[in-house]
């Protein structure tokens, strides 16, 4: 995989990769909800396949993403965010450095209340134990399995201290 040059970060190559491992992806006209969506690297990834994305993220979004009229960029906590009442979102992705757990409980909200039909999510493993945190998201009663028909979960090639 390469980065292109209107890419706004190396994080685009994780996505990309994902959705090889996953076997679909954004398709045209559908809606992403990206968490933690700066500086817009997974974004870009949804709009250029013509996907609608609302980036929520304090900081600040790239060129070219920050004037792409497919993106609304939303400045809240994107822990605290909730979607707009009666929408199922296509994809959520989600992006944040935060102990993994409180990812988990972010990603359950989401599936409990069926606000996404697909979602790709990076968890920061660098202060965790691995197994164990595989063990926590697999365990098909209280993991993420539960709410899940299809669940990957990989360190990617572009992962460093993470997985996705
Ligand atoms: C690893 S970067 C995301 C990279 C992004 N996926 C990309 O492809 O460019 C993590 C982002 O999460 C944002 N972030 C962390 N905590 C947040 C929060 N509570 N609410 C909103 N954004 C948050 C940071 O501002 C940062 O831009």
């Amino acid at each position: 995989m390469k980065m292109s040059p209107d890419d706004p970060s190396r994080s685009y190559l994780k996505i990309e990769e994902a959705y090889n491992i996953i076997g679909f992806e954004p398709l045209n006209k559908e809606k992403v909800i990206d968490l933690g969506a700066a500086p817009g690297g997974w974004t870009y990834s949804a709009v250029k396949r013509g996907a609608y994305v609302t980036a929520v993220d304090n900081g600040p979004l790239k060129k070219p993403i920050k004037s792409n009229p497919l993106v609304i960029h939303i400045k809240e906590d994107a822990l605290k965010f909730i979607p707009p009442k009666g929408q199922i979102t296509d994809w959520l992705f989600c992006d944040i450095i935060k102990n993994p757990d409180i990812i988990l409980n972010l990603i359950k909200k989401w599936l409990k209340n069926s606000w996404c039909r697909n979602f790709v999510v990076n968890l920061k493993i660098s202060r965790t134990d691995p197994i164990a945190l595989l063990k926590k998201i697999e365990d098909k009663k209280t993991g993420l399995s539960a709410y899940c028909s299809l669940l990957k979960i990989r360190q990617l090639y572009h992962d460093r201290e993470e997985i996705t």
